[in-house]
């Protein structure tokens, strides 16, 4: 048996890291701007990381949710406490699409809706319903139009105001931070005016922080620089630095009932103690803090670069818009300069998602490897072709 062949594979196999690095089955060192997919937040293979997960496995590993999980209880309270979100209840699952399904049931076992507005260029995940609310139909099987889903034009009030006022909407679901859509910001009144309108028609507002969530714009989420609360904020990725762990926090509108939902993994022993050990790492390096500065260090000498036609995002949540698509500019910087970053729907936005730990002097080295790496990619393609 082979893989089921559905990535597309760079020609590189990475066998450790530590902190913003990764290393290759050669030796070759990375600088990971990455984050291994918007992942790692508190930095590949941190210490005290590893130990809590080596301790929790010499102890248990698993037992069922139908027994007492103190692991559990003290994820709920670190994450609401650092969160800003203490009164909001948390249920654990292993990834970000089986968060969407999760809030998206929610939402309908609250109002008895089925319609779902979310936005253009947005990412939700590859499950049922999760798929259906994103704007891909090349990923979107006749399975999974099993209800009605209305993709509003992003930030545009007048759309937003028009369709939620009909008052059929079940929720509607907006990323913190548009990611794989190439990190676009909403802008705080758009959110305000959503949980305005969420709030006069009974329709749940669902904030997806899945990406720019558990810190990475410089905040615990990125909705928090528009001053609102959702009802349901889904959460993933950084949640577990690669452990697989997701979640829902939910608002103290919603009662819970056995039942309800359910998972056999989620909130599991080890994932518990992974997810322990990302909140007290964010907590005790000030990691927050830290992904706002190097943020601003990025903006600061980025924006120097006439190359770069916009600059969007916050913290170390970025999109660079280049005057090219950026497929071969990625490639060289991988491959030559030894710095990985993403890529977007969008063909021009290169992505960049370091570790929210991340140091001035690494942001540094990415400054000259982006600088080098210009200079090759503009003298490869000469200035006429690439159009600055
Ligand atoms: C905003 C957002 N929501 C949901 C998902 C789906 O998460 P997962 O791949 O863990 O199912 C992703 C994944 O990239 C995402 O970026």
């Amino acid at each position: 048996m082979k893989p089921f062949d559905v990535y597309p594979l760079l020609d590189i196999n990475i066998q450790h890291g530590a902190g913003s690095y990764v290393w290759d089955k050669n030796g070759r060192r990375y600088l990971d701007f990455y984050g291994g997919h918007a992942v790692i937040s508190i930095g590949h293979s941190h210490p005290y990381f590893l130990e809590r997960i080596k301790k929790q496995l010499d102890k248990i590993a698993f037992y069922s949710n139908s027994v007492e999980n103190e692991l559990r209880e003290e994820l709920a309270e670190k994450i609401g406490q650092l969160s800003g979100y203490p009164d909001y209840g948390l249920f654990l699952i292993n990834s970000g699409a089986e968060a969407i399904e999760n809030a998206l049931k929610l939402a309908s076992f609250k109002n008895g809706r089925t319609k779902v507005a979310s936005f253009q260029r947005g990412f939700h995940g590859r499950t049922a319903a999760a798929v259906n609310i994103t704007d891909n139909e090349k990923i979107t099987a006749q399975i999974n139009k099993g209800f009605e889903n209305v993709l509003l034009p992003w930030n545009d009030l007048v759309a937003a105001t028009e369709l939620i006022s009909k008052g059929d909407v079940c929720a509607v679901v907006i990323e913190g931070v548009q990611g794989i859509g190439g990190m676009h910001v909403p802008i705080p009144e758009f959110l305000q005016v959503l949980r305005k309108l969420c709030d006069q028609y009974g329709t749940i507002l669902i904030l997806d922080e899945i990406q720019s969530g558990y810190g990475r714009t410089g905040k615990f989420f990125a909705h928090q620089y528009a001053n609102i609360k959702p009802d349901l904020i889904t959460v993933a990725k950084g949640m577990g630095n690669g452990f697989p762990v997701g979640g829902v926090l939910i608002s103290p509108e919603f009662e819970a009932r056995h039942g309800l939902l359910g998972s056999t993994f989620g909130g599991t022993h080890l994932a518990c103690a992974a997810g322990l050990a990302v909140v007290e790492v964010i907590a005790k390096e000030g990691l927050l803090e830290n992904a706002k500065q190097r943020g601003e260090q990025l903006k600061n000498t980025l924006l120097k670069y006439p190359e770069i036609v916009e600059y969007r995002g916050m913290g170390c949540m970025i999109g660079l818009e280049m005057p090219f698509p950026i497929k071969g500019f990625r490639k060289l910087l991988i491959e030559k300069f030894g710095v990985f970053t993403g890529a977007s729907s969008q063909a021009n936005t290169l992505r960049i998602l370091p570790p929210l730990s991340i140091s001035a002097s690494e942001v540094e080295e990415f400054i000259a490897a982006f600088d080098a790496c210009l200079s090759t990619f503009k003298k490869q393609n000469n200035h006429e072709a690439v159009s600055f």
